[in-house]
């Protein structure tokens, strides 16, 4: 885990200075100059998502970072919706697994580097185990480790493609619970969804249209269970 990944979960205050003095922002000059990569520091973090408190808070908003390095946005997200889900479901076991997974579903990210994206997906898992206090055979541990494989993509969030030897376009799974365990998942392309916004304008062509008359989803699975999602995390 990087030192500012380690700063973001362990440091009691993210803003404090002692904060400051182990964050590293930088990795080398080379991935500055190759990728822009500069990370965000803890306190710009707070200060930014703090101006979206109320969404940061809500379990089932979407949150998505085009260029998410090892989430130094989507972690504190994460704690943030994790805390709604305690103070809301924290007397029910069944509900607080299931809506902290719900908040998971939540997080999505795109990254270019393939060790960003592992750390991402890491720091993402680990939050979300040691707040449950999942045992590593927990089958809620293996259905975060499929959901974070979906949500972080390793992709080009500029060209919509994903970094493979043969890039494909990136989809997302959109999730939503539907009670008693279940979850529904839809997948749309990227592409699509970007272009959700400017089509749904008052002004535009497409604007009598239903969203779902031009945007069906390239795949429905219908609903999931836990067990199901964590199949598809140990494989
Ligand atoms: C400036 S860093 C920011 C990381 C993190 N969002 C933060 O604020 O700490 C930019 C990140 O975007 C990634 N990146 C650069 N170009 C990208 C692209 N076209 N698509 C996806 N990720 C990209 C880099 O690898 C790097 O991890």
């Amino acid at each position: 885990m990087s030192d500012l990944a380690t700063a973001a979960e362990h440091e009691p205050d993210p803003s404090g200075p002692a904060a400051r003095a182990v964050v590293s922002l930088v990795r080398s000059k080379q991935r500055v100059a190759d990728h822009g990569e500069v990370f965000t520091p803890p306190e710009l973090v707070e200060a930014m998502i703090g101006l979206v408190e109320s969404e940061a808070e809500r379990i089932d908003s979407r949150f998505l970072e085009p260029a998410c390095g090892s989430g130094n946005f989507l972690v504190p997200v994460l704690r943030r919706k994790l805390a709604t889900v305690d103070a809301r479901y924290g007397k029910s076991d069944f509900e607080r697994r299931h809506q902290s997974l719900l908040a998971l579903m939540s997080i999505y990210g795109i990254e270019l580097l393939g060790d960003n994206v592992a750390e991402c997906r890491a720091n993402l898992v680990e939050l979300f185990t040691s707040h449950l206090g999942l045992a590593p055979d927990d089958e809620l541990y293996a259905a975060a480790l499929a959901v974070v494989g979906l949500n972080i993509v390793h992709g080009d969030a500029l060209s919509m493609q994903t970094r493979a030897r043969t890039p494909k376009p990136i989809t997302f799974a959109e999730w939503a619970y539907l009670g008693r365990g279940h979850y529904q998942r839809r997948d749309f392309r990227f592409e699509t969804l970007t272009q959700m916004s400017s089509f749904s304008e008052e002004d535009s062509l497409f604007s009598d249209l239903g969203k779902h008359e031009i945007f069906t989803p390239t795949k429905d699975h219908g609903a999931v269970t836990v067990s199901e999602l964590a199949e598809g995390g140990r494989g």
